[in-house]
């Protein structure tokens, strides 16, 4: 039997949105935004931990681990709780319009390599500039992808990726780069733009407008 354990940092402050309270905590069409992603994780894995920042007590679903000073620091306190974990599913507090659906596609996607992420295409064209400005060159979209939670991994890839100093983890923005770190092998998973990341009070509305609040 694999144990598949989902994790959901939701232990940042929200300093973009600019709300009165942590942004896990901020009620989307009726819920907070943590409860979304908790409730799409539940029914795929044995059990859920969320890293909520120290103090907040908050009602909301799942088991809590405090935070930690980065995102990649609040899903290495998350894994170290759960040591019986074969797979962990990480997704972000902040992607509350995720779907079941998507989550099982990503463990699927897993067999044959250690992490299985999720990404949208891209729409807009893409270039290099330098810091004077000046276009350097248009990349190949084609190839590009916009990279999303949820990210699965093998369990012990994770752990190891994540044994890293405070320094690699706050400069990692995501998981999957430190996996690619110490060398695991990644795949992408094609997703909806949709499953959009609420970062600023625009986004917010958008979300509310996706559900059609
Ligand atoms: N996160 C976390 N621990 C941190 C920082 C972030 O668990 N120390 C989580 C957030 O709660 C969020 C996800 O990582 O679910 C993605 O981070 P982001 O969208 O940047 O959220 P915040 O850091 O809360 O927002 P901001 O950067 O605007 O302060
Ligand atoms: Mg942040």
């Amino acid at each position: 039997m694999t144990v598949v354990v989902g994790i959901v940092p939701a232990g940042g402050s929200g300093e973009r949105l600019g709300a009165e309270r942590p942004k896990a905590f901020v009620v989307l069409a009726g819920k907070p935004l943590l409860d979304w992603s908790v409730e799409a994780l539940e029914p795929i894995c044995d059990r859920v931990v969320v890293a909520a920042p120290r103090g907040q007590r908050a009602e909301s679903r799942g088991q809590r681990v405090d935070g930690g000073p980065s995102r990649s620091a609040s899903v290495r306190n998350a894994v170290l709780a759960a040591p019986e974990a074969d797979v962990f599913v990480v997704h972000d507090a902040a992607r509350p319009l995720v779907t079941e659906e998507l989550v099982r596609r990503c463990i699927d996607a897993l067999e044959g390599f250690d992490g299985a992420i999720a990404a949208a295409r891209l729409t807009d064209t893409v270039k290099e500039a330098g810091g004077d400005g000046r276009v350097r060159r248009t990349l190949d979209r084609s190839l590009l992808w916009a990279i999303q939670t949820p990210q699965v991994f093998r369990a012990d890839v994770l752990r190891r990726a994540l044994d890293v100093d405070e320094a690699a983890l706050a400069a990692a923005t995501d998981d999957a780069s430190l996996v690619e770190s110490a060398g695991g092998s990644l795949r992408v998973v094609e997703s909806p733009r949709d499953n959009l990341k609420v970062t600023t009070a625009a986004d917010l509305k958008l979300a509310e407008a996706l559900l059609g609040c």
